[in-house]
């Protein structure tokens, strides 16, 4: 009780969920061509699929929502976002985006040159794949332990320092245009990044040149961590600790559908005045003018709320609670999971649950189907059918390290018997898990297949 809080609110409207009988979930699956997204949602009981753009709003962003100017330029929505980002991260110019992966959209656009590197500690597939389809070389340099499941590092998503170093030094800082950093680490572990790592990479990037650009999706997660881990930060605010995070950084880019708790909409925020200028020129070309960025007034109100919202501690406390008891509960069901437990989801390690299924036959997509047809339950493969590419000089496939199936809460919307429920049912695939059996991918576009991509079971 004391270790898992209980929800701090109470539900004042409801959105009806149903299990639909094991031969109709059989027959949606078959049509869907075991792709988890190609599901109608209605057919789905528990969707954990993703945290983004599926919280529950609160009565005072509702309330807000009411107050949304649509003027099409200088809204008074907009004015209210840029006190919020203002006050929080501290940048002078910020552009609103429709969701996050348009905002990496921009700033590849305007950055990233062929052949280029973006280094970070692992970039989530969306900005691995605007930085490709500008032709650049997203790099990956998270520390080792990220990679071992069980080690219980308090900041698995760290970067890794001397790597960073002599990654630079060896590809050349004029070929890096900027710097990342992904927190809290969703594509390894939804694992925080330490202040001081952040005050590290911050201190490297700035040495050689390179402009530092923070992707923020989950940050407010990543404070409550901080605060929680890191001696220091004992006995700072949430806010005090993302004040101190971004001073330290010359932009970000986040998609406010995480930890803003909203359901459409991003931004892209920046010091750089010249940088800006050319930002807004590409925004109007693709998203919106510069005070609206492709949302309503109401949507940019919804998140100024929500970004106040996201970093309430009491809030925080019961949210990261809330994902530690999911793990712990599901470790006990025999279930590997990457420990600690990170900030938004749970990742279980079907590789290591389905030791007799090959990479190449997608133990993830096996372990996430089955989810499905056991319980109605939607989580999302995060192994090789969403990371696996060919290396671009050799064309050789190059396999993620690790085969996870991520079971994301989206915030605000489940309670602990939903995820009782959810247990039961991992309980029960941990008794046939020898009887599940492997994927063959039978249509793929290139770039970010897993979400159209279509199998068959082996
Ligand atoms: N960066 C990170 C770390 C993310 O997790 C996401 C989205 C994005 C960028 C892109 O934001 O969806 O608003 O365009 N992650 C979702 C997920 C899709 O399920 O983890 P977006």
């Amino acid at each position: 009780m004391q270790n898992h809080p209980p929800e701090p609110f109470r539900i004042k409207m409801i959105e009806p969920i149903h299990l639909i009988p094991r031969a109709e979930r059989e027959a949606a699956m078959k049509q869907a061509g075991y792709n988890l997204f190609a599901l109608s949602a209605e057919n789905v009981y528990i969707d954990l699929l993703t945290d983004s753009g599926t919280g529950a709003m609160s009565q005072s962003q509702w309330a807000a929502m009411m107050e949304g100017d649509e003027s099409y330029a200088g809204a008074r929505s907009f004015y209210r976002l840029k006190e919020s980002v203002r006050d929080i991260f501290g940048f002078e110019y910020f552009v609103p985006t429709h969701q996050g992966r348009a905002a990496e959209n921009i700033l590849s656009a305007i950055l990233v040159k062929p052949n280029c590197y973006i280094p970070s500690n692992m970039h989530f597939d969306t900005t691995d794949a605007n930085i490709r389809a500008r032709g650049g070389r997203p790099t990956n340099l998270v520390i080792k332990e990220a990679f071992d499941i069980s080690v219980h590092h308090p900041f698995k998503g760290n970067m890794d320092i001397p790597e960073l170093r002599k990654f630079i030094q060896e590809v050349g800082a004029k070929n890096i245009p900027f710097g990342c950093i992904t927190i809290t680490n969703n594509a390894g572990g939804g694992q925080p990044v330490s202040l001081e790592n952040i005050q590290q990479v911050s201190e490297n990037y700035h040495e050689f040149g390179i402009p530092f650009f923070i992707d923020a999706c989950r940050y407010a997660e990543n404070c409550y961590f901080i605060k929680q881990r890191e001696e220091q930060y004992k006995s700072k605010s949430i806010l005090e600790i993302a004040r101190e995070i971004f001073l330290l950084a010359d932009g970000a880019f986040m998609s406010a559908k995480k930890d803003a708790i909203v359901n459409i909409g991003g931004f892209l925020a920046m010091r750089d005045e010249d940088l800006y200028q050319n930002v807004c020129k590409e925004l109007i070309l693709r998203e919106g003018f510069p005070t609206y960025g492709g949302l309503a007034g109401r949507d940019l109100d919804a998140i100024a709320v929500g970004l106040r919202e996201g970093l309430d501690e009491e809030y925080l406390s019961y949210r990261i609670n809330q994902t530690a008891y999911l793990a712990e509960s599901v470790k006990i069901a025999g279930i590997p999971v990457i420990e600690p437990p990170g900030g938004h989801a749970i990742y279980i390690d079907a590789g290591g649950l389905l030791p007799h299924i090959p990479q190449m036959d997608f133990p993830g997509q096996a372990l996430s189907a089955a989810l499905y047809l056991e319980g109605g339950i939607r989580g999302v493969e995060m192994g090789s059918v969403m990371f696996a590419h060919p290396d671009p000089d050799t064309g050789e496939v190059i396999s993620p390290k690790l085969e996870l199936v991520r079971l994301a809460i989206p915030r605000r919307v489940y309670t602990q018997s939903h995820l009782d429920y959810v247990v039961s049912i991992l309980q029960s695939i941990y008794q046939k898990r020898d009887a599940l059996r492997g994927y063959r991918i039978t249509y793929a576009p290139e770039l970010l297949r897993h979400f159209t991509a279509r199998f068959e079971p082996l």
